[in-house]
């Protein structure tokens, strides 16, 4: 039997009334409401405009029943929109899903590196002396490694320095004192400057010897400088980082770019020359600490500098052996096996 308009009608406005409670379960937050709404409610093309629209084609007698018809269902349109929007409104001002009276994740505290330590105390007295400090590559060539500071060729003074070869004729610098090459090229006298940093040698470790360690550079050009600055800036900066009433001596040495050249000693701190069995001097109550002199005129000639207007004196020292020796420490590897019971020692040093 065809349908009546009439009942063409409720047929239409009860597919709505499914359609409704069907999208209400299928809707998840806000912005599918939001969907929701225009879908029925919207003013041009939503569902309940539509339905409205249709009233005009029904005979004027149907009209009154099928208008409540269409109010009672946007009121229930309205209402189920009305219900969702609090339900998603709780959902948002849920406490978030996490404990906050739990204790938190622990950070461990670190701590400095004892010879970063120490190389702060070295860099912070020179730089009182007016001294800048200079970087330069771990990764060098022949030439500022050797050959520009008057190591030539086969040179068997090479031999002292136990060479890391690279491919492409390159090296691991086995000292810092080509950063002085670096530095004086770049800049003209007067020069005071130090560089930090790590250097490498082919040795397997032991309590004295690590392939990787530290070293600290320093330089000096001027004119009229002589090798009693040398040795007063030595004296005053090993006598600030150890004790002011240190014994220091400075004994002849040989190094291709210095010319004289000394190695410096400082008494032993662990015995202080009364113990010959001392493991830390062997019982000879000093410790060699570093290899200094005066630029070679050769090194001067070799960055242009003019050897006959400008001299100058450089220094080199190990850190490791020297903050094994400020804090006694017997045994060099320690420093970089990681063991944080080692290290964190000396964060109050
Ligand atoms: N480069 C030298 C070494 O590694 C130390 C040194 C530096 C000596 C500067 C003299 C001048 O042993």
């Amino acid at each position: 039997m065809p349908q009546s308009p009439k009942e063409a009608f409720q047929a239409e406005a009860r597919a709505l009334r499914l359609r409704l409670e069907d999208a209400g379960r299928r809707a998840k937050n806000a912005s599918a409401l939001e969907d929701l709404r225009l879908e029925f409610l919207g003013r041009r093309s939503g569902a309940l405009s539509r339905l409205m629209a249709g009233l005009a084609s029904l005979p004027a007698e149907d009209r009154p029943e099928a208008g409540r018809l269409v109010n009672a269902l946007k009121a229930d349109v309205e209402d189920a929109l009305r219900k969702l929007e609090e339900g998603f409104r709780t959902v948002e001002k849920r406490p978030p899903a996490v404990d906050l009276t739990l204790p938190g994740l622990q950070r461990p505290a670190g701590c400095p590196h004892p010879v970063r330590v120490f190389l702060k105390q070295i860099e912070a007295i020179f730089v009182s002396l007016g001294f800048s400090v200079e970087e330069g590559p771990e990764v060098e060539t022949d030439y500022y490694n050797f050959e520009a500071l008057n190591f030539p060729l086969h040179h068997p003074a090479r031999d002292d320095w136990d060479t890391l070869y690279l491919d492409g004729g390159l090296l691991l610098r086995t000292h810092t004192s080509p950063v002085q090459v670096r530095v004086m090229e770049k800049q003209k006298p007067p020069i005071r400057m130090i560089n930090p940093g790590r250097v490498y040698r082919k040795e397997t470790p032991d309590p004295t010897h690590l392939p990787m360690f530290y070293q600290v550079e320093g330089l000096l050009v001027d004119e009229g400088v002589t090798f009693a600055h040398l040795k007063g800036t030595l004296e005053y900066f090993l006598r600030r980082l150890f004790s002011e009433k240190l014994k220091i001596r400075f004994r002849p040495s040989f190094f291709p770019f210095t010319e004289p050249s000394a190695e410096v000693d400082i008494e032993c701190l662990v015995c202080r020359g009364k113990d010959s069995a001392c493991r830390v001097c062997a019982g000879t109550g000093w410790k060699e600490i570093l290899g200094a002199g005066m630029v070679d005129p050769q090194v001067l000639k070799n960055v242009n500098i003019d050897p006959e207007k400008y001299s100058g004196w450089a220094f080199g020292m190990g850190i490791e052996r020297m903050a094994m020796f400020a804090y006694q420490i017997p045994d060099m590897r320690p420093f970089y096996e990681n063991d944080m019971r080692f290290i964190r020692q000396f964060r109050n040093k």
